[in-house]
């Protein structure tokens, strides 16, 4: 969603706040601008459409300066197009916003009761008026801003420039992530760690209700309420190097075969062999805990759901304890019941993620403790959960989440062998022997990638279907859901997921010589049911593709078959999934789509 990136320091910067924006490119985004400071005025370039299109327009007509603004926007209120790009200036101000000002309707009323004229559809704009305003009545910017602040509902990250104080940018946060990093007798300001790591890799995070001037000297916290903040800087593990393509044609091929890496990563340190058990310091949840939780419920939003649905077998099958798995944007707004001896698990890899955010935050209302999954540091959710297991699958670009949903599917295997010894539902010779399989997975993950190139061939045959289905069960039912998921995010070919036992219960009408149905055969105890639904859906003509252990399964009924390494049928799910997305990358690839930033789509979703 929305990019911010904020510069104060010696260097010329308008270029330089382009190249912050292209590292904020895969968050998705419809329209760029900065606003530059040239030392007598605020000089702004904006453009409907890529950065490109802004950056061509920067390379004709050039601005001086090294204090200024930048943001790419994906449209909540009003239109992509260049009036509702951000920086909005309003008289001596300008301003750029990530997030939703809520009572935007009634601030705009009167504003314009006040006189105030409006050039854009957008919420961002009245905060431009009110600092402006503040300023007219005498208040040096940072007061101003604190003064618009508070008449401010909603979510916003900000940064805010003014003509009358050529050397500063004001910054503040409530509900959108915003980080500060001070590097090289300059200081930045952006809305996510990749926009700023070629300048450093220590960050301050701000906290919700805080603010940050920003000039050479430095940056000084406060809260808007005027308490100092002090704040140690954390240290960003992620290099520029992995966010950046390496060779590959897009990110999202590149994090494809990262995978085998991320999980090796996700599971070192946490992982001990010889007594089956893992780390509880690292999984984030004491022994004494998991063994007194009564329930779990997951939380999480697309792809992460997905993956929070394997968490719930597994919590299930090896820790023996009640899970449910709930889709975050219904769980906040129902009224859910939640008890004392409730576990909630948020996953999310941005940890960013406002539905998951604000359903972890209604889940501690209630009292529950709170685990969170995330990939990145430092983030919201991160923050707000009374423990963390981080999946360290580095970097994710693609819109479209692979290695970080492999790695969450890693992180639940983890906690699920965790509560299953704490809660003696495993035995120390099966977690062993669960334990001794999932650390060889990635190596058979690595195998699985080596049918890249027929799974591109297959991909040849499937181009110009306009529908396809995935069935699963078990364990292979969420990854079928996320390869459907997967296809229709990127190619925009219509693809729905399904469990195998419900086949026969809708979709099998559409079952014809058109549709390609990707049935998940690895060996396990459905396998036999999975079969059956091959067997119906060859009846009607449908086309199989089957992803098999054993190249003999299904080999008379497939089209099309996909051969991978077999596991423990627990933990095939993050095998299977690879051929999934490789279909879908190649589908879209050939269709010619726009592969790491897919239309509409946004990779933190920030807004509800
Ligand atoms: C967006 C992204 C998806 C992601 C979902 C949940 O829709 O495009 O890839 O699965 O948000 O995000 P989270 O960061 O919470 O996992």
């Amino acid at each position: 969603m929305c990019g911010i990136i904020a510069y104060v320091g010696p260097r010329p910067c308008a270029q330089l706040l382009i190249d912050g924006l292209r590292k904020l490119e895969y968050r998705g985004y419809d329209s760029a601008g900065v606003a530059v400071h040239d030392g007598s005025s605020i000089v702004v370039r904006r453009a409907a459409g890529k950065l490109s299109t802004l950056q061509d327009l920067v390379d004709r007509e050039p601005v001086a300066g090294t204090v200024g603004i930048g943001h790419t926007r994906w449209a909540t209120h009003g239109p992509p197009s260049e009036r509702n790009a951000h920086p909005h200036v309003a008289g001596r101000v300008a301003v750029v916003h990530n997030g939703i000002i809520e009572n935007h309707v009634e601030l705009k009323q009167r504003l314009e009761a006040q006189g105030r004229v409006f050039t854009s559809d957008t919420d961002t704009e009245i905060v431009a008026h009110l600092v402006d305003m503040a300023m007219a009545r005498g208040l040096v910017l940072v007061e101003a801003v604190r003064d618009a602040l508070r008449e401010l509902r909603g979510a916003y990250a900000i940064a805010v420039l003014a003509k009358d104080d050529p050397e500063t940018i004001v910054v503040a946060k409530y509900a959108s992530p915003l980080v500060v990093a001070i590097a090289d007798g300059a200081v930045l300001a952006a809305s996510d760690v990749p926009a700023i790591l070629a300048h450093t890799r220590e960050v301050l995070f701000l906290e919700d209700g805080e603010m940050a001037t920003l000039t050479r000297a430095g940056a000084k916290l406060e809260t808007v309420a005027g308490e100092a903040v002090e704040r140690a800087p954390t240290t960003i593990r992620w290099s520029l190097v992995q966010a950046e393509r390496g060779g590959f044609k897009h990110f999202m091929l590149k994090e494809i075969h990262e995978q085998p890496r991320a999980i090796e990563d996700t599971l070192r340190g946490r992982v001990q062999l010889e007594s089956g058990t893992c780390n509880a310091d690292e999984i984030g949840i004491s022994e004494q805990d998991a063994n007194a939780v009564q329930r779990v419920v997951l939380l999480a939003c697309g792809t992460s759901f997905h993956a929070a649905m394997y968490g719930r077998y597994l919590l299930e099958q090896l820790a023996r304890v009640p899970a449910v798995v709930e889709l975050a944007s219904e769980f906040r707004y129902r009224e859910p019941v939640i008890a004392k001896g409730d576990l909630v698990i948020a996953v999310s890899q941005s940890g960013e993620t406002a539905d998951t955010l604000a359903a972890l935050k209604e889940a501690k209302r209630h009292g529950a403790r709170v685990l969170a999954v995330v990939n990145v540091q430092g983030s919201a959710i991160a923050r707000a959960a009374d423990g963390v297991l981080y999946t360290h699958a580095g970097p994710e670009i693609g819109v479209a989440s692979t290695k970080c949903f492999t790695a969450q599917l890693a992180a639940m295997a983890l906690v699920a062998i965790h509560m299953g010894r704490a809660r003696n539902a495993l035995t120390a010779e099966r977690a062993t022997a669960l334990l001794g399989e999932l650390v060889k997975v990635p190596e058979k993950m690595r195998h699985a990638l080596e049918q890249d190139a027929s799974v591109q061939l297959i991909a040849r045959d499937l181009v110009s279907s306009q529908n396809a289905l995935f069935l699963g069960r078990g364990v292979s039912c969420p990854v079928a859901l996320e390869g459907a998921l997967k296809l229709k995010e990127i190619s925009y070919v219509h693809a729905e997921g399904y469990a195998g036992g419900e086949m026969k219960h809708g979709p099998l009408a559409l079952v014809d010589r058109t549709m390609p149905v990707v049935c998940l055969l690895p060996d396990d105890p459905s396998l036999e049911k999975m079969l059956s639904n091959v067997q119906e859906v060859r009846a009607r003509d449908g086309r199989v593709l089957a992803v098999v252990n054993d190249a003999h399964t299904a080999a008379s009924l497939a089209q099309w078959t996909i051969t991978v390494p077999r596991t423990e049928p627990e933990f095939s799910p993050l095998i299977t999934t690879i051929p999934l997305q490789l279909l879908s990358y190649h589908v879209a690839d050939q269709r010619g789509t726009d592969v790491d930033q897919p239309r509409n789509l946004a990779k933190t979703v920030t807004v509800e």
